[in-house]
């Protein structure tokens, strides 16, 4: 059987090469064009009909006379069709039919028309504009037309977006405020020029406003300026500054400045009324954003030095130097200093521990200098220390605007002492100071600055003692957390 269906598939093949003189053609035209279709067939057979398709239905018979042919379509007696004035919907699969005597069946031959037509786009929504509120679902797309089928690109804010494929549609969450924005879709499909279309994306939220510094050191007499950023406002926000709640009064001298979405208040000549606490609050429909400023006199927070020359150490006795941004002169330092056994061991074997550390803080005062400064720098040797130990330091400022935030932690060894009064588990090479990095969001903490502010031309002892006691209570804090 099977067999019998390869015999007679190939008789067909050959009989069918033998009737049909055309061959299967694509045509691929334009819009007004006409073209001429074959059923092109050996003239030696008997009399022949022959039948046209579009597709799957019946366009035309030879045996029937010429109504059944639509508009702009004709059949020659050499049973050719033509199609004249060519416009989209005649691109189809045309097939001829040729119908013989018995016991042959019919044989057939498929031309394709293409009628091809340049690209269009129409955007959803059509006025390309989109707004939503963040959280809400964003639904656009680009709907076209052209033949062959065109394909769809996107790009957003005039980058490629990653898609998988060609679809015409996005559909996504306004999830975050940076999905906002324009999307374009590029049609193309090798028909004349690719088009365009933009979809313009707007999400609303509240306010976002950020600074880069929120401590601001200053002086009497010297211009000051707090910046705050609105990285985004949509809808517009009405901004303002504010100082203990009330609006900052604006003169020659505290002037405001707005250039793109920078935000300054300037005091042109700090004046002692002026230090304090500011707030920038920016506003709309949908929320408020502050940031919260500090125009302060005391020194900024100092820095330990690293340097092999300045840092002499012996069994017993180092020399610490640092610097420090003041614009006053400094009264005083404080040096604060412990052993530090989080990583060493030297007594117990299973000393190492997460624990903190039950040594306690010595403070040591050192005088300050007499400079304004703006750089001050100190230097100081600490004796009386224990051979072969790593040791911990932070050192604090004073100026008459009241105490700097601490510094970063400055990790330090001894030397080995003679005989080794303490056996040692480290290598002595790996003995050299370690600055810990300052944490970038503690010097920008206006909360945690608070903490510290002491906006107290005459303070005195106990304050200080107050203070102290504040800052070690943070440090062991932030070494729990670690
Ligand atoms: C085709 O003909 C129609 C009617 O005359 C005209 O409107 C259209 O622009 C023509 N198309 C092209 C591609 O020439
Ligand atoms: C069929 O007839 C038409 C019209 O006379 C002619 O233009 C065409 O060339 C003919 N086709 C063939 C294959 O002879
Ligand atoms: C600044 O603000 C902090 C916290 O809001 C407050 O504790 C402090 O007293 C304020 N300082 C001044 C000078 O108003
Ligand atoms: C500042 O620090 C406090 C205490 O650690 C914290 O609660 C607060 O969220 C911080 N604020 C900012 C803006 O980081
Ligand atoms: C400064 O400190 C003194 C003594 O503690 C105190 O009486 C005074 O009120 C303080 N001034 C300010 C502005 O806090």
């Amino acid at each position: 059987m099977i067999r019998k269906v390869v015999i007679l598939l190939i008789v067909t093949q050959v009989f069918s090469e033998k009737v049909f003189k055309s061959v299967p053609v694509v045509v691929k035209t334009y819009e007004n064009d006409t073209v001429l279709l074959p059923c092109y067939i050996d003239d030696t057979e008997a009399k022949l009909r022959v039948r046209w398709y579009k597709d799957k239905s019946l366009l035309g018979d030879s045996d029937i006379p010429h109504h059944l042919l639509p508009p702009r379509t004709r059949m020659y007696a050499n049973f050719s069709l033509q199609i004249d004035e060519l416009n989209a919907r005649d691109s189809a699969d045309y097939t001829c039919e040729v119908i013989r005597p018995e016991p042959w069946g019919p044989i057939r031959q498929t031309h394709t028309i293409e009628v091809q037509y340049a690209p269009t786009v129409k955007t959803i929504p059509e006025d390309g504009f989109v707004e939503v509120r963040k959280g809400d679902y964003v639904d656009i797309g680009c709907e076209t037309t052209g033949t062959p089928l065109p394909v769809v690109d996107w790009s957003k804010n005039g980058a490629a977006m990653a898609l998988l494929d060609h679809r015409s549609r996005i559909r996504f969450r306004a999830e975050h405020r940076s999905l906002a924005g324009v999307y374009e879709c590029t049609v193309s499909n090798g028909v004349g020029d690719p088009v365009k279309a933009s979809i313009n994306v707007v999400i609303y939220d509240a306010p976002v406003v950020t600074t880069e510094r929120s401590f601001v050191h200053t002086a009497v007499g010297l211009r000051a300026v707090l910046s705050a950023k609105l990285e985004f406002a949509t809808p517009p926000a009405r901004t303002a500054w504010f100082r203990d709640g009330k609006p900052v009064k604006l003169d020659d001298r505290v002037v405001l400045m707005v250039q793109d979405n920078m935000h300054q208040l300037i005091f042109r000549t700090v004046r002692k009324s002026d230090l304090g606490n500011y707030t920038f609050r920016a506003e709309n429909s949908l929320g408020m954003a502050d940031v919260a400023f500090k125009l302060t006199g005391v020194p900024n927070i100092a820095s330990f030095k690293v340097e092999p020359a300045l840092n002499k150490a012996t069994p017993v006795s180092y020399t610490l130097f640092w610097e420090v941004d003041s614009y006053s002169s400094i009264i005083e330092y404080n040096l604060w200093l412990r052993p530090y056994y989080g990583r060493l061991t030297t007594l117990e074997p299973d000393a190492f521990t997460t624990e903190p550390p039950a040594n306690v803080w010595s403070k040591i005062v050192v005088p300050g200098d007499s400079s304004d400064g703006p750089i001050h720098s100190a230097t100081y040797t600490v004796r009386g220390l224990t051979p072969s130990t790593v040791y911990e330091a932070i050192v604090t400022s004073r100026n008459r605007f009241g105490w700097s935030k601490p510094s970063a932690v400055l990790h330090f060894a001894t030397e080995p002492g003679f005989g080794r009064t303490l056996p040692s588990t480290f290598e002595e090479t790996d003995i050299t100071p370690i600055l810990e990095e300052p944490q970038q969001e503690e010097a920008f903490n206006i909360t945690k600055a608070h903490i510290f502010e002491r906006l107290n031309e005459t303070s005195n002892g106990f304050a200080r003692e107050t203070w102290s006691f504040a800052t070690i209570f943070i440090l062991v804090m932030s070494f729990l957390l670690r």
